[in-house]
């Protein structure tokens, strides 16, 4: 049976979803933690009840004590506020921010070497928040956002093209909010540039769709905000760091100078392995893209300074 211990933080839809894609992967141990008593207990049994059934041997585990995350190898963090209809992400800047702060911490009561995997929004500045809390090296954090952002990009370019999800190569580089940049010139289908096959107008709406496909989903549901396909998207990082499969996935990593940026956390393509982000890849960005990346780091590195002075961060 597996021994490894993985946590997951916040046991709502983002939450338990996660842990569910991690029982059924075998990934390891999973324990799952909230502060509502009870509840992730519930969750736990209900999936240790799906065990036999599904046939994972996995052990899933439910808890409001963080001792039980002890020597947890990689955390998923996703406690938090969901985005209400109308809110901007920015809005849940303190409020998710003071939650961060106190579950870093207790984490790293219990796990210092655990890998962070931070989701709760807004994501780029949790990923600065759990970095300076954590004194963790910045490899040993990373946000999730940009597989998700691009999941949706290949989706939608899947949609258009009446074609398999899979044959879609895409990136979306940046924060994850309004500003994200969607690349034009490097999406593919099976190696053939979406350019040559989709409209400039028709591929610059699936752009802007892209952009705003959290808000989207979020207006559909009416409360609560998208857990599918982060919960997806969380677990395939969480799944390279820990089997070093050194994938290249676009996600919130903290740049001093790539791209010309600085102390800013901030989607890039990595290599995620068992050392976390081993690498930030440097590619050749449009001048516009590259305009447009800059503008989304400096949206977030002010979310950076004011949670900073929020929290007492140095
Ligand atoms: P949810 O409301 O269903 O779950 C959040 C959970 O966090 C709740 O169960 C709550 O009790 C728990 N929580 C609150 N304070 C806590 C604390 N101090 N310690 C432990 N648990 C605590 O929300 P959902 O839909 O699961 O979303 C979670 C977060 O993930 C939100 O911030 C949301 O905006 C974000 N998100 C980020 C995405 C991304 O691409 N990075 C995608 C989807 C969601
Ligand atoms: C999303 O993009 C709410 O950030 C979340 O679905």
């Amino acid at each position: 049976m597996a021994t490894r211990k993985i946590g997951v933080i916040g046991g709502g839809f983002v939450g338990s979803t996660t842990a569910q894609r991690f029982a059924e992967k075998e990934l390891g141990d999973v324990v799952l933690f909230d502060i509502v008593e009870g509840m992730p207990q519930g969750k736990a049994l209900d999936l240790a009840q799906a065990a036999p059934v599904c046939g994972y041997e996995t052990g899933v585990y439910g808890t409001n004590d963080y001792a039980d995350l002890k020597d947890a190898e990689l955390v998923v963090i996703t406690a938090g506020m969901p985005r209400k209809p109308g809110m901007d992400r920015s809005d849940l800047l303190k409020v998710n921010g003071e939650i961060q702060q106190k579950v870093v911490s207790g984490i790293m009561e219990v796990a210092p070497d655990a890998t962070l995997v931070v989701v709760s929004n807004p994501l780029d500045v949790m990923c600065y928040v759990a970095h300076q809390v954590s004194g963790l090296p910045s490899n040993k954090v990373v946000g999730m956002a940009g597989v998700l952002d691009t999941a949706r990009y290949r989706a939608f370019i899947a949609m258009e093209l009446g074609c398999s999800p899979k044959d879609i190569q895409a990136m979306v580089l940046g924060g994850h909010g309004d500003s994200m940049v969607p690349l034009t010139s490097t999406a593919s289908v099976s190696g053939i540039p979406v350019q040559q096959l989709i409209a400039p107008d028709r591929l610059q709406e699936l752009v802007d769709r892209t952009r705003h496909g959290g808000a989207e989903i979020v207006k559909l549901l009416k409360t609560g905000s998208a857990y599918y396909a982060p919960s997806a998207a969380a677990v395939a990082m969480a799944e390279s760091i820990l089997l070093d499969q050194k994938r290249v996935l676009p996600s919130c990593a903290l740049l001093s100078g790539e791209y010309g940026i600085d102390d800013t956390w901030v989607g890039v393509p990595v290599v995620l392995g068992a050392n976390g982000v081993e690498k930030i890849l440097e590619v050749d960005l449009s001048d516009a893209d590259r305009e447009a990346l800059h503008a989304s780091a400096s949206a977030v590195n002010e979310g950076q300074q004011e949670i900073a002075g929020m929290l007492s961060l140095a």
